[in-house]
């Protein structure tokens, strides 16, 4: 485009000059020649429409020979103008300030989320939804490292203790299960556990409380006469009966068993497999957020087959119908940032020993840096490849972020939500159609769900592992949707559902 101006336009805000912009410009403090400030001048100067806020094609000059006289009142007017503005500014920074934080301002209160709606900590973990989008209920009750230790959260101290042992029960157990959003028929057993050196404080059991709400009836403590805490399991999950031969395709890797892997199901379209997912309750499949974006949002197009490797032979049967997707709110297409995504089953599965779940891992688990893991899936076997007709599956290394992150490997692409798998000499990796299916890892005789497939630079390159959602940032958003109270929540609101 060609321009008729030849200087390049700038944005100026001249505000009030005097009018010696008429000479040359002085500077700010300068001694203006004193003809300029005769009281004879005119009170409008005459070079006002030279005082722009707007684009202007050129320094703005008086006509030669018009002279600008200064305005002495209007200049305390304006002076007085901006001290007043400045003044507006801080007081309006202040009122800002003051909102926003007004939940701590405000006598320990505690925001829910950043709705800006405020709960004392007597509202949370009540049993009763006072937040917006249910915050305040959501978090109540975890299960904290690999051995599944039970701990509440006390919202006065905003810290999270174990349960005595001493009182506990399986009703107290299944109680706890369903809160974080497991069914009760999943529920699997709550055993005492000897209790660690790092646990200061611990939670007992009011048992003469009366019928009240469970949380209610916890009170802290320094020590638990029995000396144990509760190991709660919500599912009997992370079972493989089949052992791994780890001598023993995926790019690399070995045909896979009925029962080894029972967590992986195939996820269909219109009778082609599309992407992997990993079985994690009767109803709930967790996949990448990517393999149901856009056109594959419609939970009606879906077939989800479990237990079957080969994929003719699911063509047989009907696969199980999908009746809702939940991408995470936060997935990002371009940097494939919080790759997850739910998808809850019309009818649930029936688990058997090829059909079971994977445990999803617990906050304070810790992978070693070179942790072996397990990936599988019906991708293609080499790069470009179709997909494969039966389940493969390879062992492939964790790969610290910060060196998966490096210049000459992913150069600062990888996000806390992801985690890098495989070998920086290739050969071995996930491939196109792994992607939502699982990486796995074996600690305390459990299978535990890492990692989502999602995404790499080709397949099994060297310096370009495969990169993994990081399961264990998402698990907190995966159990607040899986929760049927925050959901039913939602629905009574009649909120759409703001995590899809
Ligand atoms: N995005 C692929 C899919 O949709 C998975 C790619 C994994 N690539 C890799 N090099 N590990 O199936």
């Amino acid at each position: 485009m060609t321009s008729t101006v030849s200087q390049p336009p700038y944005y100026e805000n001249h505000g009030f000059q005097p009018e010696n912009v008429c000479s040359a410009r002085q500077p700010v403090n300068a001694n203006p020649d004193p003809k300029y400030f005769s009281t004879n001048a005119p009170s409008a100067p005459s070079c006002d429409p030279t005082v722009a806020t707007h684009q202007s094609s050129g320094p703005v000059a008086c006509s030669s020979g018009r002279t600008c006289a200064p305005n002495v009142k209007k200049t305390i007017v304006i002076i007085l103008s901006i001290l007043l503005v400045i003044c507006c500014a801080i007081t309006a920074y202040f009122i800002w300030y003051f909102v926003q934080n007004r939940c701590v301002t405000s006598s320990s209160l505690i925001e829910c989320g950043s709705s800006g709606v405020c709960l004392p900590p007597s509202q949370w973990c009540d049993g009763v939804i006072h937040c917006p989008n249910g915050e305040d209920e959501s978090r109540c009750v975890r299960l904290f490292g690999p051995n599944f230790i039970l701990e509440v959260y006390s919202p006065v101290s905003k810290s999270w203790y174990p349960v005595c042992q001493d009182d506990w029960n399986d009703n107290y157990g299944k109680i706890a299960c369903k809160d974080m959003g497991y069914s009760v028929d999943t529920y699997y057993y709550s055993r005492g556990v000897a209790t660690e050196v790092s646990f200061k404080s611990f939670m007992k059991l009011n048992t003469s409380a009366g019928n009240i709400d469970l949380y209610k009836k916890l009170y802290s403590s320094n020590s638990c006469a029995s000396g144990n805490v509760v190991s709660l399991r919500c599912i009997e999950c992370g079972l493989s009966t089949k052992n791994v031969n780890i001598m023993n395709r995926i790019v690399g890797g070995s045909g896979a068993v009925l029962g080894q892997w029972p967590w992986q199901v195939s996820l269909h379209v219109q009778g082609t497999h599309v992407c992997g997912g990993s079985i994690i309750t009767h109803q709930w499949i967790v996949t990448a957020a990517h393999c149901v974006e856009g056109q594959f949002s419609d939970p009606y197009s879906w077939r989800v087959y479990a237990g079957i490797l080969n994929q003719h032979e699911m063509l047989l049967g009907n696969g199980h119908r999908v009746q809702q997707i939940i991408s995470h709110p936060a997935y990002d297409t371009d940097s494939k940032d919080n790759d997850v995504a739910l998808m809850k089953l019309e009818t649930p599965l029936r688990f058997t020993d090829t059909v079971r779940p994977v445990c999803l891992p617990n906050p304070g688990m810790m992978f070693q840096p070179n942790q072996q893991c397990w990936i599988s899936g019906w991708g293609a076997e080499y790069q470009g490849g179709k997909t494969s007709n039966n389940l493969n599956y390879a062992m492939v290394s964790l790969i610290e972020r910060s060196r998966c992150n490096s210049i000459y490997i992913y150069n600062d692409m990888i996000l806390p939500t992801m985690i890098c798998a495989g070998y920086l000499r290739g050969g071995i990796d996930s491939c196109q159609g792994d992607s939502g299916g699982p990486l796995v890892t074996n600690k305390n005789s459990v299978w535990w769900l890492v990692g989502d497939t999602s995404w790499g630079t080709g397949c099994a390159s060297p310096n370009r592992p495969g990169v993994y959602g990081n399961m264990t940032v998402f698990t907190d958003w995966i159990y607040k949707n899986m929760q049927v109270k925050y959901r039913l929540f939602l629905i009574i609101l009649n909120v759409p559902n703001p995590e899809t």
